[in-house]
């Protein structure tokens, strides 16, 4: 048996990978963070490229940075806004690589899409490689399913990943969409096979679907032929990736059992990129977007522990002072690619902007971009 280890770790900033969400280093002097005068430069940089700029913030994005966004949102309204204003020569996406690879492909061909640091990657995002899912899809062809399979795969992955989707007639979800992706593939097929996120494939399947864990089997692409017999990949009808986030997946039971204890009556709401044990104990489940109507809806007084990100449940306790917001687990977390994107780096590419100079600009190549389009133009086409 052999074990593919992948490439060596590069540290997040340094090094080039371009096969990888890690990204490339970013050229240029940054702004020292210490210099008292970002915020005014960020204000006089963006007043300054007026109409010319739109400026995209994923919820996850700092408060320090997301207080410059246009517009703020999850990964489905992110797409969607993007697709929307082509009339703004310059995007920048304060959020992570893929999600501006996506925007690059759905805005026009004439604007340019900004990262402010390359090496805001998504280490789900690096759990497909391209050559892995091609591998994975004759593994398929071998088991003799590969026809009655409908590939799904998640906004957290890259364009060459969406594109292999495209391909081969499938979509591209979001954790806002993800039930209507399987409707809508278990109508064309009678197997879904679901990238990267194994844990919003099989919380979507299970809790929304109806189907069984019995139903679901998860590929490992490292192992030989997904660790999976043949027999095993006939039976089954969701083929889940083995990948998962990194921030999602610390939280466990024992973290919804010990916020019980500690506030009674607290409700538990969480992502569905959480582990299956996780959202089974929550009372609700849903996207980012999902979660701040839930916790703006939420009387005066109700007590919350939300599993997602830091930064927005920092922010939406800071909002509603009136109720008790708490982080589902002890530790805090970060995603600390999103935080890769901070005032000296929106800095730079403001300013730089302002100058007519184009730094960290992201692009996916034609071909890519056409097949990528396609499942990401099905998934904004959804019922
Ligand atoms: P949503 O934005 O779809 O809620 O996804 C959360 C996330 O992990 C983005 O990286
Ligand atoms: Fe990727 Fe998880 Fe960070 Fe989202 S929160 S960017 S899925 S690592």
């Amino acid at each position: 048996m052999t074990i593919d280890i992948g490439s060596p770790l590069l540290l997040l900033g340094r090094g080039a990978d371009p096969a990888s969400e890690r990204g490339v280093s970013c050229p240029g002097d940054l702004p020292p963070a210490s210099d008292p005068a970002l915020v005014e430069r960020a204000h006089a940089a963006k007043a300054a490229l007026g109409e010319r700029l739109f400026v995209l913030g994923h919820h996850y994005q700092r408060d320090e940075v997301i207080q410059f966004a246009d517009v703020t949102g999850d990964s489905f309204k992110l797409a969607q806004e993007a697709a929307a204003r082509p009339q703004a020569p310059y995007v920048v996406f304060c959020g992570v690589h893929f999600m501006a690879e996506s925007a690059d492909i759905l805005t026009g061909p004439d604007q340019r899409v900004v990262l402010p640091d390359l090496a805001a990657g998504c280490s789900m995002a690096d759990m497909a490689t391209y050559d892995q899912v091609e591998e994975c899809w004759e593994v398929l062809e071998d088991a003799g399913i590969a026809d009655d399979v409908v590939p799904i795969t998640y906004m957290n992955s890259s364009a060459d990943i969406k594109a292999f989707v495209g391909r081969h007639g499938g979509t591209v979800c979001t954790s806002s969409n993800a039930r209507r992706a399987l409707e809508w593939a278990f109508s064309k097929g009678s197997k879904v096979l679901f990238l990267p996120d194994q844990h919003l494939g099989r919380n979507t399947a299970v809790l929304e679907m109806g189907l069984g864990l019995d139903d679901c089997v998860v590929y490992n692409p490292h192992r030989p032929d997904g660790g999976l017999a043949t027999d095993e990949l006939r039976a089954a009808t969701m083929i889940l990736w083995r990948g998962h986030c990194s921030v999602h997946g610390r939280f466990s039971k024992e973290s919804v059992d010990d916020v019980r204890a500690r506030i009674p009556g607290v409700n538990v709401l969480v992502h569905p990129e959480c582990r299956h044990e996780v959202v089974r104990e929550a009372d609700h489940i849903g996207s980012t977007e999902y979660i701040i109507r839930m916790l703006d809806e939420a009387p005066a007084g109700s007590a919350w522990a939300v599993g997602t990100e830091l930064n927005l449940v920092k922010r939406l306790a800071d909002r509603h002072s009136d109720k008790t917001i708490v982080f589902l687990d002890k530790t805090v977390c970060f995603c600390s690619t999103m935080n890769r994107i901070d005032l000296p780096h929106l800095v730079r590419s403001l300013e730089s902007l302002a100058r007519g100079e184009v730094v960290n600009q992201i692009t996916v190549d034609e071909e890519t971009a056409h097949y990528a389009r396609a499942a990401l133009d099905q998934m904004l086409a959804l019922p």
